[in-house]
């Protein structure tokens, strides 16, 4: 091994999300437009074995802990292999922590293959528990659907299941305490994030955002909270609901900034390396890959892209601009 993946101030990155495809099947308010997205044309979106390799070579360079995304990566007609192929890499300490996120849509069918496969954990995104809200925030009248696909998460014994919602003044505000008696009665995790500038409609508003502070409030007016703190360079503030065994987590991406101990960095669908969810440039390693570079070039390349990762994200600077790229297409 090189030197790892190391920028310019230290950090290491270990985490690598791998985007695998985006589409998805929902359209949230917050993410996609109802219709006329631009898709990612299907002869730049990377094979499995592509996945795997440009996987392969960042294990090489230290990756120890992969997460899966979208759009909806249970889409994706072959997800099953791709866990398959990347539960069998071995890091330096063994086999990776390989998780994903998903709108639980297809759980019902495809949760026990997954498992089978080597998938250990899942993430769920769930921002409301009322049907005709559910409609109007993802365009879908999903939400028996959504709930079916927990079910069987938790059937098929993934552990942890956490639960994601993304907290919207007028929107969910009012949901935040039955969503985190949802998640207890279930034994799963409720994680609450605050919304970040990636929508496709740059609507978003500084001063229409639902604080993490004010999430925790709204969590305190119901539970007794004993705070943990962070875990290493995981981004949810963590807080045990005191007398039961269940977690509460906040992900204050923009109030509380985890940049600087950022271990993150990103593949996208079409094979771009990105350093940040925010970040402007990409390193083309599908077409270094389809040019036939070998493996320590593709290493080249993905040092080369951590370099010149920037300290922050930068939401809370005037000069501020939106990543072109759609958060769909980046993946979460
Ligand atoms: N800000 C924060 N989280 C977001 N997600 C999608 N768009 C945003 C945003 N603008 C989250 C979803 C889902 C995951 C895939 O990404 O809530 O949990
Ligand atoms: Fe799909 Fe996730 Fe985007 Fe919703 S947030 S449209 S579930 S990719």
């Amino acid at each position: 091994m090189t030197s790892g993946l190391v920028d310019r101030f230290g950090r290491v990155h270990r985490d690598l999300r791998i985007s695998l495809t985006d589409r998805c099947s929902l359209r949230c308010t917050y993410c996609m437009p109802a219709d006329g997205v631009p898709w990612l044309a299907s002869s730049t979106l990377l094979s499995t074995e592509e996945l795997v390799r440009l996987a392969r070579v960042a294990v090489s360079l230290g990756v120890r802990e992969i997460r899966l995304t979208g759009g909806e990566p249970l889409l994706r007609p072959d997800v099953v292999d791709v866990v398959r192929a990347l539960a069998g890499l071995r890091g330096p300490d063994g086999p990776l922590d390989l998780s994903l996120t998903t709108n639980a849509l297809r759980l019902p069918a495809l949760a026990a293959p997954l498992r089978d496969a080597g998938l250990a954990r899942v993430n769920i995104s769930l921002d409301t528990l009322r049907a005709d809200r559910f409609l109007e925030l993802t365009r879908r009248d999903r939400l028996a659907d959504t709930l079916a696909g927990i079910d069987a998460a938790r059937a098929v014994g993934f552990s942890p299941v956490k639960l994601n919602a993304l907290v919207m003044r007028g929107v969910n505000d009012d949901e935040i305490g039955d969503l985190v008696a949802f998640a207890v009665a279930r034994g799963l995790e409720m994680r609450f994030i605050e919304h970040m500038p990636l929508d496709a409609g740059h609507t978003w508003r500084r001063d229409e955002m639902v604080t993490g502070e004010e999430i925790l409030e709204a969590v305190s007016a119901r539970y007794e909270l004993e705070e943990l703190g962070r875990d290493g360079s995981a981004p949810a503030s963590l807080f045990r609901i005191v007398g039961t065994p269940a977690t509460v987590g906040v992900i204050a991406s923009v109030t509380g900034a985890f940049c600087d101990r950022c271990d993150r960095v990103r593949l996208t669908a079409d094979g771009q390396f990105r350093n940040c969810l925010f970040a402007h440039e990409e390193s083309d390693l599908r077409s270094l890959l389809r040019d036939g570079a070998d493996d320590a070039r593709l290493a080249e390349a993905m040092q080369a892209c951590v370099s010149l990762k920037k300290p922050g994200h930068g939401i809370d600077d005037p000069s501020f601009v939106q990543p072109s790229r759609p958060m769909s297409a980046i993946g979460g």
